[in-house]
């Protein structure tokens, strides 16, 4: 039994059952007593109508040991094999390493010719990966799945997962889980827009500062499949794995196959502590920025493809007089992009939109003090492109059918070598031919029925040579930062973080979507790699139309920019924007520093905001994105500020917003009010009664 003592979790590791069991995983059990007490007091009895043995649940379960579950490795020989192995710890080698909180786990098949290595490590999170090898010398093994099952405790009845499609990722939802299994699977060839590879699990009732959590992510940015079952005799597990396509991975004499990371949480104190876990595991990689998030302003939404130079520099003038730091030029400046039908492959300045390159675009920016950063969608090819009449062969499709276009293009196939160097040539050439800071790394479309040069599916391949891509290109340029973008937000996953700085969390920029956008995929990352842009007053996704302040109140916490034809504004309007900024800036270290919180309240009103890790001081958001049932609000709970310390309380207001009239305002908001962190937890604070779309900015300071 092997303890592994991590910054809030423990997890206890039985290694002698060959494929290690996850025994305990939860709160930290040194003051629980003897770890052979501990078992003793949790080890399951056997049960009438079932097999002589409980059957195990190890990180991989194995039918052939008498699990009836869902098994964590699907495969097998030629001739139907190997089907069901049972793995054990090798007799004549080392059965596991310890390594501080770094545990590796050996097991071997020798019937079926299988190496099995279970890695965990503990820290913020629980990573658990495994590697399959086959031992054969002359028979290949057949590989349909190797996903990690992590065991939850029986009484966490309810699951916590995400809805989600193109312009409104990641909503909440929650399942109740009394019996049988919850499956989610996405063969979109992407992280999805869908399925955020992530889940929750917990105590019923759970919330965001009650219950207790246990959460797990697939840091993956391809198919996947998720798995939550609860088994007749009780137990409860997940399982995460990458979803193959049938016949996608055969492992050669001697091959391996290593799963993708899976990164989990607990937390007895509900799912805002849990959540930060994530931050905290993102936050200490070694890749993460730590220079303040550069202001944004991206001219998709102002300009679309219509790239003219005089209009890019007058946006850039405004951009600059505005605060913004960085100026991003998105899709059109190459190839026969004039608009969405034709062009993708071709990464060359064009000179129908640039006649001059992008050379003056580039030097005016950067006059006005701000950094460039330009759009790609590299993993691409229009029909209509010199790349595809040049080698059509290197699409991804499928010989023999006509394939299913999407967005009016295709993938390429970049587990050719031929077209990975191409592809890496000419964004090699671009970024070393102009002095570039950042790049938008976008992928439109899902993969559908693509397949490798041998007619195989594609997918795990492609994903894994879209991250060598990203890493060779990252190497040559170093100091350039990525933002990971798939249609908005289809493809946000801590793998795709190692290699990129951003994420473009949606492309629906109406503050009132974003509220719940945001929330949800908060549980995953922190707010300095969320996208979020102020957009214009009317929404180009949904038609609505906000005023600033509640704009600016919604995007202000993430990653900054702006993403709104600034030629249309008057002066007035600059001005408001320009004073937006610099709050952004003038809080950006406590927003980009502390912790996120999030708060339970009514279906009405969404309630989240950032504490600063010594608790001196806090910044919270409480908007109302519906009429409620209630004329006001009910008082909002800041649970987990310290207790002892006394806070001023004070409504920031945004430009634009006005003192309520007569009584509509609590006397905090023009007053202020000194209120210790106890009582802001136990009684709350009363909000003002506000109307749909708007926010309240709450300063505490101490
Ligand atoms: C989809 C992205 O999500 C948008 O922000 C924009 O970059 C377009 N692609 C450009 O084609």
């Amino acid at each position: 039994m092997i303890h592994l003592r991590g910054r809030t979790s423990d997890v206890l590791v039985d290694v002698s059952t060959g494929a290690p069991t996850i025994v305990h995983w939860g709160a930290p059990i040194d003051r629980l007593g003897d770890i052979d007490d501990l078992t003793a007091v949790i080890e399951r009895p056997l049960v009438h109508g079932s097999a002589d043995v409980v059957g195990p649940l190890p990180v991989v379960p194995e039918h052939g040991s008498g699990h009836t579950g869902r098994p964590g490795l699907l495969g097998h020989r030629r001739r139907g094999t190997a089907w069901a192995p049972r793995f054990a710890a090798p007799i004549d080698g080392v059965g596991y390493e310890l390594d501080g909180n770094r545990l590796v786990v050996h097991s071997r098949d020798e019937i079926a010719g299988l190496d099995l290595d279970v890695t965990f490590e503990l820290d913020h999170t629980l990573l658990v990966w495994a590697e399959l090898t086959n031992t054969s010398t002359d028979e290949r093994y057949l590989l349909d799945a190797l996903t990690i099952t992590l065991p939850v405790p029986q009484h966490a009845g309810e699951l916590g997962s995400f809805a989600g499609r193109w312009t409104r990722e990641f909503h909440p939802v929650r399942i109740p889980w009394s019996h049988g299994a919850h499956t989610t699977e996405n063969r979109r060839g992407r992280t999805s827009h869908e399925h955020p590879p992530l889940v929750f699990a917990g105590t019923p009732d759970f919330g965001e500062w009650r219950g207790s959590v246990w959460g797990a992510h697939l840091a993956w940015s391809g198919n996947h499949t998720i798995f939550a079952e609860r088994l007749p005799d009780g137990r409860r597990y997940v399982q995460l794995g990458e979803l193959l396509h049938p016949g996608e991975l055969s492992l050669e004499p001697g091959a391996s196959y290593r799963t993708p990371e899976v990164i989990a949480v607990h937390s007895d104190r509900g799912l805002t502590p849990a959540t930060q876990q994530f931050h905290r595991h993102l936050r200490a990689r070694t890749t993460h920025p730590t220079s303040a998030r550069p202001v944004l302003v991206n001219t998709w939404e102002a300009v679309y493809f219509d790239h003219d130079l005089d209009t890019l520099r007058t946006l850039a003038d405004r951009a600059a007089r505005v605060g913004i730091e960085r100026f991003v030029l998105d899709d059109g400046w190459f190839g026969s992009r004039r608009d969405d039908r034709s062009g993708l492959g071709d990464w060359e300045v064009s000179t129908d939109a640039h006649p001059n390159g992008l050379s003056p675009l580039i030097e005016h920016v950067q006059g006005l003090g701000m950094d460039f950063g330009i759009w790609v969608e590299p993993e691409m090819v229009n029909p209509d492109s010199e790349l595809y009449r040049a080698h059509p062969e290197w699409a991804l499709t499928t010989d023999g059918y006509e394939p299913v276009l999407s967005r009016h293009q295709l993938a390429l196939d970049l587990a050719r070598s031929e077209a990975f160097e191409h592809v890496l040539g000419q964004l090699d050439a671009l970024l070393s031919d102009h002095d570039i800071a950042y790049v938008k790394w976008d992928m439109n479309r899902d993969h559908i029925g693509g397949s490798n040069a041998d007619g195989a599916a594609g997918t795990h391949a492609q994903t894994s040579a879209t991250y060598r891509l990203i890493d060779e290109l990252r190497s040559r340029h170093p100091g350039v930062e990525i933002e990971s973008c798939s249609s908005g937000g289809a493809r946000i996953d801590h793998e795709i973080l190692r290699r990129t700085e951003r994420v473009w969390t949606s492309d629906c920029n109406d503050a009132l979507e974003r509220q719940t956008i945001q929330r949800g995929a908060s549980m995953l990352i922190p707010p300095e790699l969320m996208g979020a842009h102020v957009g214009p007053e009317r929404s180009h996704t949904t038609g609505r139309r906000h005023d600033l302040a509640f704009r600016a109140a919604t995007a202000l916490f993430g990653h900054l920019g702006v993403e709104w034809n600034l030629l249309s504004l008057d002066d007035t309007e600059l001005d408001a924007l320009a004073e937006v900024i610099a709050l952004h800036q003038r809080l950006r270290p406590l927003l980009h520093g502390g912790d996120a919180v999030r708060f339970d309240t009514e279906p009405a009103y969404v309630a989240h905001g950032v504490y600063a890790t010594d608790r001196s001081e806090a910044i919270v958001s409480f908007a109302t994105i519906a009429t409620a049932i209630s004329l006001t609000p009910p008082p909002l709970l800041l649970p987990g500020l310290d207790p002892d310390r006394t806070y001023r309380v004070e409504r920031l207001r945004l430009p634009g917003e006005r003192g309520g009239a007569g009584r509509t305002e609590p006397r905090w908001c023009s007053a202020g009010a000194h209120v210790t962190g106890l009582m802001l937890a136990t009684i709350g604070i009363q909000p003002p009664a506000m109307h749909p779309d708007t926010a309240v900015l709450i300063r505490l300071t101490s």
